[in-house]
């Protein structure tokens, strides 16, 4: 059934590896982040099978559903309402917030549990984290009272949010709060989690800082691709993933609207340019899949536009001479991965 997206296991498993190595010579442990295929436990099978160290997911729904023997690790803050959710579905969560943090060993200590936290510290993206200092220091005394918390240790998130690259200064930042914390409260942190996709040119180029011993790592695992540049990194499929779709109806018709044009299904004036008659084709997947912008033709076809369930292209400077039924085949950026492994209407195939 199309749409498909295809999904190559041997390239997610040469990318998985190829970065896998790279962080364990330097010492680094990694977090396979997996919301973006939705965890799928095919893949998630491959990150057992290459010994990742951790699974990481922003959701609660996806961890539940993963069948691993490595410690499952919440990327996202834990919600307080949630927090019951959070402790037996995972090992480890990314936290800032006492309140939450206090739910959690609540409904630890009512399931026997200890579950692990990672401080979040927010060096400058202005995401998640405690940004001052005295806050820092505040928190870790009242989370090392908590009997069924244990503190693993400290962590950071750049880029995703404020754009802020990561650089040698901005982690060993982290560093100095690791010693500073180790020594004010003699205790040993075992994890201080330096960044997500991010930080991989630092890592390429052997400059992450001593002390940062784990990086989370999702899109340069699935896509191939760093994201404080958005380079592609050499050695790496950028194509473990691909949609294909289906042509429903092609047809030779002009390339603007005939008659007033006002709103379209989504509320937006859509504005055309005029080339004459072209070769017009539908396909059978649309805004409630993935939004046409974020998928990017193999062949030389020019995507005009969407509605909620059809793709509309040009073909006419295409090289195939496409007939109805044929598929168009397209490379994904993150975006697309996500929303697309997202939609229930989209089939996945794997080769
Ligand atoms: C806290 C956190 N860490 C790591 C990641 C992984 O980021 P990336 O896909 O850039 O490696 C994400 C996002 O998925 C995240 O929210």
């Amino acid at each position: 059934m199309y749409p498909k997206i295809v999904i190559n296991k041997k390239k997610f498993r040469h990318n998985l590896k190829y970065l896998l190595d790279i962080s364990h010579n330097r010492g680094i442990s990694v977090m396979g982040v997996s919301k973006v295929f939705c965890a799928d436990q095919n893949l998630i099978d491959i990150l057992n099978e290459e010994n990742i160290d951790y699974i990481a997911d922003s959701r609660i729904v996806n961890l539940a559903s993963i069948l691993t023997d490595k410690p499952k690790v919440l990327l996202r803050l834990p919600s307080v309402s949630a927090a019951e959710e959070v402790i037996i579905n995972s090992d480890i969560s990314l936290n800032s917030e006492l309140l939450t943090i206090k739910e959690l060993n609540r409904f630890s200590k009512k399931h026997d549990l200890i579950h692990g936290i990672i401080l979040m510290i927010d060096l400058g993206d202005l995401r998640e984290g405690l940004f001052y200092d005295k806050d820092v220091f505040n928190i870790i005394k009242d989370i090392l009272s908590l009997k069924n918390i244990s503190l693993k240790g400290i962590g950071t998130n750049l880029t995703c949010y404020g754009g802020v690259i990561p650089t040698p200064e901005i982690l060993t930042k982290l560093v100095e709060y690791k010693t500073r914390i180790e020594t004010m409260f003699d205790i040993s942190l075992g994890i201080i989690s330096g960044g997500n996709s991010s930080s991989i040119e630092l890592l390429l180029d052997d400059k992450i800082p001593f002390g940062i011993n784990n990086l989370r790592l999702g899109e340069s695992i699935v896509l191939g691709r760093e994201t404080a540049y958005g380079s592609f990194i050499d050695n790496t499929y950028s194509d473990v993933f691909t949609l294909e779709a289906e042509i429903i109806e092609l047809k030779d018709k002009p390339s603007i609207p005939i008659g007033q044009v006002g709103m379209n299904a989504f509320g937006k004036v859509p504005e055309f340019k005029d080339k004459g008659n072209i070769l017009r084709a539908i396909l059978s997947v649309g805004k409630q899949d993935v939004d046409h912008n974020e998928i990017i033709p193999f062949d030389n076809i020019n995507i005009l536009g969407s509605s909620s369930d059809h793709i509309i292209v040009d073909v006419s400077n295409s090289e195939n001479l496409y007939e109805v039924g044929d598929i168009i085949k397209f490379r994904l950026t993150y975006a697309s991965i996500l929303s697309l492994m997202t939609s229930k209407y989209v089939s996945k195939h794997y080769e």
